[in-house]
């Protein structure tokens, strides 16, 4: 019997012949990745990955190389759920396939209360239409190719800091409107198979066991028939979590579910032993759509493969280059070219330019199959034709860059070796030789979550050798050493960091990790010097906590390194290198330590000395073309001083080429900000009561979430969301609306407008529609709501075309908690079209009346 003849089970008769116990272990997962299988009945075990700019397998450690994709937010950014699909189909479903994953844990569609959020990279935008839309796109392009998706994280896990225990107080009306709304409208258009819950707690209850949430909303109003899960270690309790509707506890170490404790609870009558037969069928319901969507994932062989053709490649280049977004392009300076333009020089500047940044880090984080640097998309892109020079100017990294590329085996391959240790008995802090594995290894941040060697103990040491790669001049190298576990590292045989005998506890793998310590050793030309760091699971002690707790879940070392260099030298040598060239291009912005799971950000400020860098290069030369890589908004105080802004967030493998495309004029750029860039960190909606107080979090901004709070208060900020320029021109005309049809509980609603390429290349436009709710309403509404949008492609110069644009029930309703219902009013509306949320760029507007008003319930 094949695994995926469970696709043809009749799941009731499959109920019935469970025992209780089989049904507990079905309602967890078994290890990191997978589900319970039960082979006495066919039940085959599936597994998940992450997601969701890609699929990164088992492993953090020693993972499979995959395909990154651009962060949410870029894909945000391309306003195009029809190319969102077609990446859901073509890339992401056939790679789960090639990683053996039967559930993509994917997509995120959180809201970006604040862009200080650690994992703002990895939601779509702060706008929940927006974002609904693109959820569902993604979903309906990943399911069509017969794997499942894990919409997450539902709902309220807007922040990193304290996630498990915060609580999101937010009114009913904001919850539903803003932040539920996203799920909301995958559940309407795409159906997921599955959502996972949130880490934290809504209005005082963690989701994980939030009845109104998860029986009253997602299941009775929307009629979600799928499968529950709960994020990773996200559950803290048994019978509430069961009794309220999680089918699913994930994953399946230090699981609350187990037989003892379940049992236990069915005798007590804390728990039904019917609804625990309720939860397992939902989970042999999911199993069976996994065994029916990619029966080739459940009959293969389990392992995980990369591989990617040219179409793929392609696609990925494709889907990075529409969503970079050109903020600033005073006179025409972009794009460049070379010839036409007589550049002779380019000179390219930056901590991002030859740096690895292409997503943000945490659990989204996976080792990418290739990698293209800025750098390197710019040189293939213009290089031919033009002198490229290059300076890192200001240093930009929080942690020091890990060191794949710098250290060698003594054979010479990338990389080092680890060898493994057993200790004398699991209390014991002592090695035994001989290793019990020696492994290569080519990562210097080690996340060992998974794949210990067999018959490791519960205390293990890893020693890890390699050879610094020579340099071909003396200098000092500064090493960084953090680990969740202890370390130490030698450099011949000298000891220079000791991160083991006293430890910072800091926030690094998942707040696990030590601070960073940092050690200089002199380094001498065409030396390779020996690289020695030993490593041991069991923590340090520190002053906070003088306690040696065994990380048994999130052992990790990560080495990191760079040659010091004078930090005015480094400023210096860049502005004269800019002063020399005919244009810079400066790459700046933040990077996976910057912006990552686990933690929040402090700032919207660069890195270091980033601000200066820029302001010093463009003074020394107008012609200054800056790229911000980020995945969320960044300050830009220096925005008046350059001519020319072009934002990419983090964009995967293809980076550097679609970077390159954008600034030759290959592709011409028509990405538009999925999220508002403010002024400052004091205008954002959420400011000051963005952290939690006492656990508590309060969603006081209320409805005024990004550009709707900039609008409100008549704030403006540096760059409006759905900002974002071509190098073409676009206008707008003819706004027509027909006349309001409303039928069941429903209205329709067509607005078609003009558009016209009245530049001198083809491009590209999205055209947004934003509707202002009657000023006759007893309750106050943000002024304008985005509600329809569409896309105008490859308008020739000259021409024009009709760009349509439907409205329903969702684009003219609120959320009244008095009667929790929907409610369309009777009166008048106003629709704003243009190409951004820029008042200015709001060109036509016109009103339609809903003669009868509704209210409904549902989807
Ligand atoms: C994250 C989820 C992720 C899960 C599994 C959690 O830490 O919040 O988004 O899917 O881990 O890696």
């Amino acid at each position: 019997m094949a695994p995926s003849d469970f696709a043809k089970a009749s799941i009731p008769d499959v109920v019935e012949q469970l025992t209780t116990d089989e049904a507990i272990l079905l309602t967890a997962g078994v290890g990191f990745w997978h589900t319970h299988g039960v082979p006495r009945l066919g039940v085959p075990a599936i597994k998940v990955s992450d997601g969701p700019n890609g699929i990164r397998g088992n492993h953090f450690f020693m993972g499979t190389p995959a395909k990154c994709l651009p962060s949410a937010t870029a894909l945000g950014a391309t306003f195009d759920p029809t190319l969102i699909e077609e990446v859901g189909l073509k890339l992401l479903a056939e790679e789960a396939k090639l990683k053996a994953a039967s559930i993509l844990l994917a997509p995120t569609c959180n809201i970006q209360r604040s862009p200080l959020g650690g994992r703002s990279f990895e939601s779509f935008s702060e706008d929940p239409y927006l974002s609904g839309m693109i959820a569902a796109a993604y979903v309906r392009g990943v399911q069509s190719g017969g794997i499942g998706t894990a919409i997450k994280h539902f709902v309220g896990n807007d922040k990193e800091n304290d996630r498990m225990g915060s609580d999101s107080v937010v009114s009913e009306r904001a919850l539903r409107e803003v932040y539920l709304m996203p799920f909301m409208l995958a559940q309407k258009y795409a159906q997921p198979w599955s959502f996972m819950t949130a880490y934290n707690r809504v209005n005082g209850t963690h989701v994980s066991e939030n009845a109104h949430i998860l029986q009253e909303i997602l299941r009775k109003e929307w009629g979600f028939e799928g499968t529950i899960m709960s994020d990773w270690f996200g559950v803290y309790s048994i019978d509430h979590a069961l009794n309220n509707g999680l089918d699913l506890e994930m994953p399946g170490t230090n699981k609350w579910r187990t037989l003892n404790l379940v049992n236990r609870s069915i005798e007590s009558r804390k728990v039904m032993a019917r609804t625990v037969k309720e939860r397992a069928k939902k989970v042999l319901e999911l199993t069976q759509k996994c065994a029916q969507g990619a029966p080739e994932v459940l009959n293969g062989d389990g392992l995980e493969y990369t591989r990617e053709s040219d179409a793929d490649k392609a696609l990925m280049r494709h889907i990075a280059s529409q969503s970079i977004v050109l903020l600033k392009n005073d006179n025409n300076l972009l794009p460049l070219k070379p010839k036409e333009q007589g550049l002779k020089k380019i000179a390219i500047v930056g901590g991002n330019a030859k740096a690895i940044v292409l997503s943000g880090g945490g659990s989204a984080s996976l080792k990418p199959s290739y990698f293209i640097s800025p750098y390197e998309g710019i040189v293939e892109a213009l290089g031919s034709d033009v002198e490229i020079t290059y300076s890192e100017g200001a240093r930009a990294y929080m942690q020091m860059p890990t060191l794949e590329y710098d250290i060698f085996t003594n054979e010479g391959k990338r990389g080092w070796l680890g060898e493994w240790y057993t200790h004398e008995n699991d209390e014991s802090m002592t090695p035994v030789d001989p290793p019990v594995k020696t492994q290569y290894i080519d990562e210097t941040r080690l996340f060992i979550s998974t794949s210990y060697p067999e018959g490791i103990t519960k205390r293990w040491t890893l020693k890890l050798r390699g050879q610094l790669k020579p340099r071909d001049h003396d200098c000092d190298f500064e090493f960084g050493l953090i680990s969740a576990g202890r370390a130490k590292l030698y450099i011949d045989d000298k000891l220079v960091i000791d991160n083991w005998t006293r430890q910072r506890r800091g926030e690094a793998f998942f707040q696990a990790g030590s601070e960073e310590e940092r050690g200089i050793f002199p380094v001498k030309a065409g030396i390779a010097h020996s690289i020695y760091v030993e490593f041991c699971n069991v923590r340090g002690p520190a002053d906070t906590d003088p306690d040696e707790a065994v990380m048994d879940a999130n052992p990790g070392v990560r080495l990191g390194g760079a040659e010091v260099q004078d930090p005015d030298q480094l400023m210096e040598a860049a502005v004269k290198l800019a002063s020399e060239a005919d244009v810079v291009v400066a790459v700046v912005g933040l990077n996976a330590d910057w912006e990552t799971e686990g933690y929040d950000r402090t700032t919207l400020a660069l890195p270091g000395r980033t601000d200066e860098l820029v302001s010093r290069v463009a003074k020394a030369n107008p012609k200054t073309v800056v790229v911000t890589q980020a995945g969320s908004s960044i300050t830009l105080p220096w925005a008046d001083e350059v001519p020319a802004i072009v934002h990419s967030w983090y964009l995967g493998n293809a980076t550097g080429e679609a970077i390159g495309d954008v600034l030759s004029g290959k592709v011409n750029p028509s990405g538009k900000l999925s999220l508002s860039f403010p002024k400052s960190l004091e205008d954002v909606p959420s400011h000051g009561h963005f952290h939690t107080e006492h656990g508590r979090v309060h969603y006081a901004e209320d409805l005024f979430v990004g550009y709707k709070h900039y609008h409100h208060r008549k704030i403006s900020p540096l760059f409006h969301f759905g900002h974002g320029l071509s190098y073409t021109a676009f206008e707008l005309s003819d706004l027509k609306l027909s006349t309001p049809v409303v039928s069941q509980r429903d209205v329709e609603i067509v607005a078609s407008a003009t558009v016209k390429n009245t530049g001198s290349v083809p491009g590209t436009e999205v055209i947004q529609l934003y509707v202002t709710l009657p000023s006759t309403s007893p309750l106050t509404h943000p002024p304008l709501m985005l509600k329809a949008f569409t896309k105008v492609r490859d308008l020739a110069p000259g021409h024009s075309i009709s760009a349509t644009l439907k409205l329903d029930k969702y684009a003219v309703s609120y959320w009244e908690e008095r009667i929790a219902s929907w409610v369309v009013e009777s009166g008048s509306y106003v629709a704003r079209v243009g190409t951004s949320s820029a008042p200015e760029n709001l060109v036509l507007s016109g009103q339609f009346v809903i003669e009868n008003g509704f209210e409904w319930n549902g989807l």
